[in-house]
């Protein structure tokens, strides 16, 4: 019987193109999945856009756009990534489908029959400029305990505490700077702690679907407290309009928490490829026999084994059967962060023309199967890729192909003789060692051991000297049989290859002339054969290209912004002569009789309000800018206009022919600034 498999990895929030972290799982998920696929199983591989959540309605707001159109942006640009690095998944969907809000909405009323969902009243920030309740990560404040500045609302960065937002001393909203004022708001939460939650969970986490270590750390939520009770604690799954997410039923202006659909969008996604095929969603997901299985980051950990087996075990539907947590991949020893992603892009990767296989191959020769971090190093990376993928493996195809095509035809001998056979045998005789490591996800031990037999291999052409042999008629048959040892145990490595290297296989099939390889082809000799033409397979990686990886992209030729030339060039001190500081603008007023100006009240830090006029009406809505922060020019010298006197100017960019070209963006710094910072 073939296995019946339903695999996924994480479903990458849809705000940001992908970082080399991603990369990493995919390329771990779809190396297993093409393992599965050559011996005989039966996969659906299937990942989506995590569509919903504050910070992407946030995001999509500040670039001018709906949710929705924002994210479908970033969707198209998801191809490239997945072609280029040859990451096969069936479908990619998106949480925000009409799939995912009718699967989840069903998921959320079955638990809710069975009596796990809690409706409470809870206290919260609310930051009344933007008029919506604020996420932790967007309320700052001094920390409770250090009392270091701009600290975020859930732990602090220079101390540590952990506290909860209502803890800061001075709170204020990282979104408008607005003091947030706590307000009471009905919250809707899933009862894990109900005992049927805890005891189901307890057993599901410890019976052998997760990494022992990652048990091992589960367990710990599931210890008693001092007063007897075990700390998992309920979830709140709901979250307050305005919010980019699904309505909960029955509950108008209440949308689940984003961490709710996000995971039914793996079924969503799977259903959505089922039915454009004709199958039924629900019977493949009724048979016994299929296991599902999820590929995560090990920051994702609770999600996924304790809040999704609920939700899925509780709403009366099939639990996942393993879940695989990997490590990050850091580079230059830099941690890599969710939302920075690491120095190396995947796109500049390719653009660069650096071989996606070799990507491939130094990210599965570094992996294993528990939650190690790997690094990504830049002479590593040359060594294994030039030494051993083209130093070992492809060479053995190089060294004989020449031969057996002008000596022999291309056809291979029909027998080997004794000692290639042995080392043929010694090869096959590896398969299944091979297999068992790509599926426990051994992938280090398995490049290993499959580098291992290249070495062997290539002793054999050393100790046989193929180039020497060539040189006398007698030795003609030798030849053959060296070059077609040589051939064969380059056929059985590429089976054994073909998971991280797909491409390389597919050209080495048509190389040999062969159908696709699998495992059972790699037990049969090929004798008689005749092969087609050899064509280089892969090239040796070039350090200077691999170097402009890790360079700053190019700076735009002084020309190019805008079309303006840049300005004649000015030393440091003539910068230092201009006095630009941060500013909130308290107010913004229309001004009666100028369809120009906005009237800008500003807090410059001074201890005193000043009035700046500026030309923005054309690109703002004055009650859009009230409470934000900007840049000002705090030293220009007071300007008498009709409309009374401006002290001071906010900065903003602008085309050189702004009537050709419209458009005017006032600057914003980032948050965490506050009002009278000096800018330099
Ligand atoms: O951490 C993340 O990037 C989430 N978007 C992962 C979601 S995984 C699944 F639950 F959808
Ligand atoms: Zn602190």
């Amino acid at each position: 019987m073939p296995q019946k498999l339903f695999v996924t990895t994480a479903l990458p929030y849809a705000n940001a193109a992908f970082h080399i972290g991603h990369m990493m799982e995919y390329i771990q998920a779809d190396i297993w999945v093409r393992f599965q696929r050559m011996r005989g199983a039966q996969v659906n591989f299937v990942c989506a856009d995590d569509a919903h959540g504050a910070p992407i309605m946030i995001a999509a707001e500040k670039a001018g756009k709906t949710p929705q159109a924002f994210v479908a942006e970033i969707a198209a640009g998801r191809k490239p990534y997945l072609d280029g690095f040859h990451i096969g998944f069936d479908h990619w969907h998106s949480t925000d489908a009409p799939e995912n809000h009718a699967l989840a909405r069903e998921i959320y009323l079955a638990l809710r029959r069975n009596e796990l969902i809690d409706v409470r009243t809870i206290e919260q920030f609310f930051d009344p400029v933007k008029g919506m309740f604020l996420p932790d990560r967007y309320i700052l404040g001094e920390c409770p305990r250090c009392g270091a500045k701009d600290q975020y609302g859930d732990n602090c960065e220079v101390c540590g505490a952990v506290y909860s937002p209502t803890e800061l001393k001075n709170p204020y909203s990282a979104l408008s700077g607005a003091k947030p004022e706590l307000r009471s708001s009905e919250h809707y939460f899933f009862r894990l702690s109900d005992p049927r939650c805890v005891e189901y969970l307890r057993t599901w986490t410890q019976d052998g679907k997760l990494q022992s270590e990652v048990a091992n750390k589960v367990k710990e939520w599931f210890a008693e407290g001092p007063d007897g009770k075990i700390q998992l604690g309920d979830w709140d799954i709901s979250r307050d309009a305005p919010y980019f997410g699904i309505e909960i039923p029955d509950a108008p202006g209440k949308y689940f928490y984003v961490w709710l659909d996000a995971p039914v969008g793996y079924l969503a996604s799977l259903k959505h490829l089922l039915e454009r095929r004709g199958e039924d969603f629900e019977a493949y997901l009724a048979d016994p026999m299929l296991r599902q299985v999820h590929f995560i980051g090990k920051d994702i950990v609770t999600f996924h084994t304790l809040f999704w087996p609920a939700m899925l075990h509780f709403s009366g539907r099939k639990v996942p059967d393993n879940v695989y947590v990997h490590g990050f991949i850091t580079v230059g020893g830099d941690k890599m962060s969710k939302s920075r992603g690491t120095g190396i892009s995947p796109l500049r990767y390719l653009e660069l023309g650096l071989d996606a296989q070799w990507l491939r191959y130094y990210i599965a020769a570094k992996l294993n199967a528990r939650v190690e971090d790997i690094e990504f190093n830049p002479e590593d990376f040359v060594a294994r890729v030039n030494a051993d993928l083209v130093g070992k493996y492809v060479n053995i195809a190089s060294r004989a192909a020449g031969f057996l095509a002008k000596r022999f035809d291309g056809r291979l001998s029909a027998d080997v003789g004794v000692e290639g056979r042995a080392l043929l045998d010694a090869l096959r005789a590896h398969s299944a060692t091979v297999q068992q490591l790509y599926d426990e996800r051994e992938y280090g031990k398995a490049v290993r051991e499959i580098m291992l037999l290249a070495d062997r291999v290539n002793e054999y052409v050393d100790a046989h000297k193929p180039w020497e042999l060539v040189k006398h008629e007698s030795q003609r048959a030798a030849l053959h049989d060296v070059c077609t040892v040589c051939i064969e145990a380059f056929r059985v490595l590429t089976v054994y290859l073909k998971p991280i290297l797909p491409a390389l296989a597919q050209q080495v099939e048509a190389f040999l002339d062969v159908p696709p390889l699998d495992f059972a082809a790699a037990q049969r000799a090929l004798g008689g054969h005749r092969i087609g033409a050899y064509k280089h397979l892969m090239q040796r990686v070039d350090t200077e290209r691999l170097d402009k990886l890790f360079e700053a992209p190019a700076p735009p030729p002084p020309a190019a912004p805008g079309g303006e030339a840049i300005a004649p060039e000015i030393a440091i001190g003539d910068f230092a002569k201009i006095d630009l500081r941060i500013a909130k603008i308290v107010l913004a007023e229309a001004v009666d009789g100028s369809d120009k100006l906005l009237k800008l009240t500003l807090d410059v830090g001074e201890g005193r309000h000043r009035t700046v006029f500026s030309g923005i009406k054309s690109a703002y809505k004055p009650e859009d800018l009230t409470g934000k922060l900007t840049v000002v020019v705090a030293n220009l010298a007071p300007r008498k206009m009709k409309f009374g006197v401006s002290e001071g100017m906010v900065l903003a960019a602008s085309h050189a022919d702004e009537g050709a070209q419209p458009g005017l963006y006032v600057l914003e710094p980032w948050p965490g600034a506050t009002p009278g910072l000096r800018v330099r």
